[in-house]
């Protein structure tokens, strides 16, 4: 059986915890934006966008347009500059490609940590997002990893945790479950074969899983195996541009575990995520190299990203739900996920606004450890940015962890000091990377952060096929890429 991606992601033992000032703003979605920040952001924003302004502005004919992504809600002015960029044709592919590829856990900022030169050829003549891509919440692997390709929050998608349990029936979705009835919504791989295209996927979550006309051929649809050396990934995906002209697959996913391995381990600060960061450019090197050799890299739509960031946990920021006994006992069998994402389903007979109440009430006393910085929510009264109650599957408490916290049952001697994710989607910490460099990508352009369920459409827009509803902006390609002739 393939083993779980991404190991120990959430495990309780990478239990973290929550805060209530975490989300004093619940518009919609400038979550991603500081509100104190917000009209630095805009500033920020109107000079970014300049490059994406001027292609805008002939998508939509006019010179002024509201930014598609509802969630920045700034409106861009275009310049009068009449320099307009058009995408650029291909010169040897027959069809276009979208070689999409995942470095797990790549916070926003890694790529300054160190000289990253292949990794600085995709953004200095590509179109990367300023301030780092948003993941969806919970910020964890599967989750993200599922929105990415289906342009679905969890709550659509069904797939609302790395494992979690299916109250109607009981049955336990872990990241080895391949069963189709888990994972809802049409991954870009489904839509690409449906419409009589090819795909091939060197692992991603829901890729073994065999949806509509995608069966996870043979060849092109590998199982996952974390032990493949991450250059024999690479070798693999560039020999599917050896083939004829016909058969390369328009769409292509690659996957690589590091640095968020690393980053769970040490937390984002060590030495050790700078190494990560400079293998992670090596094998993009190996693959712009490839590429080249083949005369096909600027025919190639690369979009580089992660699914999530990470942060240090460390100093022993902890919360014990033990501690709550003179509040409520809340056994650990009622307890879905510690953290960072704490999800409690108490059993019938339980009303769970009771459970939220008496919790909040010992967390809020003062008397309990670190209690400030875990807020307990019915999952309808979380905050609707979150998107994140329109699901069966999602248990009715949850609990939103201060930054670097972590929840526990009980109190341990075990000292430990490492990384995690999963938090609040509004934490700069949680922030990944969006490097895109191909003919439908402007050179050298910014354009301002967003979340990452904007990536199906674009992706279908670059291939000129129809994708399935989702949460997406339909408007949000056109400010991104640039204007087919
Ligand atoms: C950017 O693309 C141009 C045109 O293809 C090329 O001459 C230049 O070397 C590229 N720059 C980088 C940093 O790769
Ligand atoms: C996983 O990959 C390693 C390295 O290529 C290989 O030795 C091993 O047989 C593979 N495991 C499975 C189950 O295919
Ligand atoms: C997300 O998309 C699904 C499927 O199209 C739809 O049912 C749902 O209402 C959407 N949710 C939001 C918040 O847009
Ligand atoms: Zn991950």
């Amino acid at each position: 059986m393939p083993i779980p991606l991404s190991t120990k992601e959430d495990d309780d033992e990478y239990a973290s915890s929550t805060t209530k000032a975490l989300l004093p703003f619940d518009t919609d979605y400038s979550s991603t934006q500081k509100p104190s920040s917000r009209s630095t952001v805009l500033i920020i924003s109107l000079v970014l966008a300049t490059c994406i302004a001027l292609f805008a502005a002939i998508a939509f004919g006019f010179l002024f347009f509201t930014v598609p992504d509802s969630s920045t809600s700034s409106s861009i002015a275009s310049s009068t500059s009449t320099n307009i960029e058009y995408s650029r044709s291909l010169t040897k592919l027959k069809h276009p490609v979208v070689l999409l590829i995942s470095s797990d856990g790549f916070r926003f900022g890694y790529q300054y940590k160190t000289d990253v030169p292949s990794i600085n050829r995709l953004i200095q003549n590509g179109t990367e997002a300023e301030l780092g891509l948003i993941p969806v919440f919970p910020t964890l692997t599967f989750p993200n990893h599922y929105s990415i390709v289906t342009g679905l929050y969890p709550a659509y998608h069904g797939i609302i945790n790395n494992y979690f349990t299916d109250p109607e029936t009981g049955d336990r979705f872990s990241m080895a479950s391949h069963e189709p009835k888990w994972w809802l919504g049409e991954p870009l791989w489904e839509t690409v074969v449906n419409q009589g295209l090819k795909a091939s996927t060197y692992f991603w979550p829901g890729s073994e899983v065999h949806k509509g006309s995608w069966n996870c051929p043979k060849d092109y649809c590998m199982f996952y195996n974390e032990s493949v050396p991450f250059e024999e990934r690479v070798d693999t995906v560039l020999k599917y541009f050896d083939l004829p002209a016909s058969e390369i697959p328009s769409f292509m996913t690659l996957y690589f575990e590091d640095p968020d391995h690393q980053g769970h381990k040490v937390g984002p600060d060590d030495p050790q995520i700078t190494e990560a960061i400079v293998e992670v450019d090596k094998l993009i090197g190996r693959l712009i190299l490839g590429l080249e050799q083949r005369g096909v890299f600027e025919d190639v739509n690369i979009i580089l990203l992660g699914d999530h960031g990470m942060v240090g946990t460390c100093d022993r920021k902890l919360i014990f739900l033990d501690d709550l006994a003179k509040w409520i006992e809340i056994p650990k069998e009622w307890v879905q996920s510690y953290s960072p994402l704490l999800a409690i389903r108490p059993p019938p007979g339980y009303s769970s606004k009771d459970v939220v109440a008496k919790m909040n009430e010992g967390l809020k006393s003062g008397n309990v450890e670190n209690g400030q910085y875990l807020t307990v929510y019915l999952k309808e009264e979380l905050p609707s940015r979150l998107h994140y109650s329109s699901s069966y599957r999602i248990p009715p408490i949850i609990g939103l962890i201060a930054e670097g916290f972590k929840v526990e049952q009980k109190r341990s001697k075990r000292q430990e000091c490492g990384g995690a994710h999963g938090y609040d989607n509004a934490f700069f910490s949680m922030r990944t990377i969006f490097f895109a460099h191909g003919p439908r990508f402007g050179r050298g352009c910014k354009v301002p952060s967003f979340e990452n369920i904007q990536i199906y459409n674009l992706v279908t827009t670059i291939l000129g096929i129809q994708g399935a509803s989702n949460n997406g902006s339909v408007s949000f390609p056109q400010g991104v890429l640039l204007p087919s002739h």
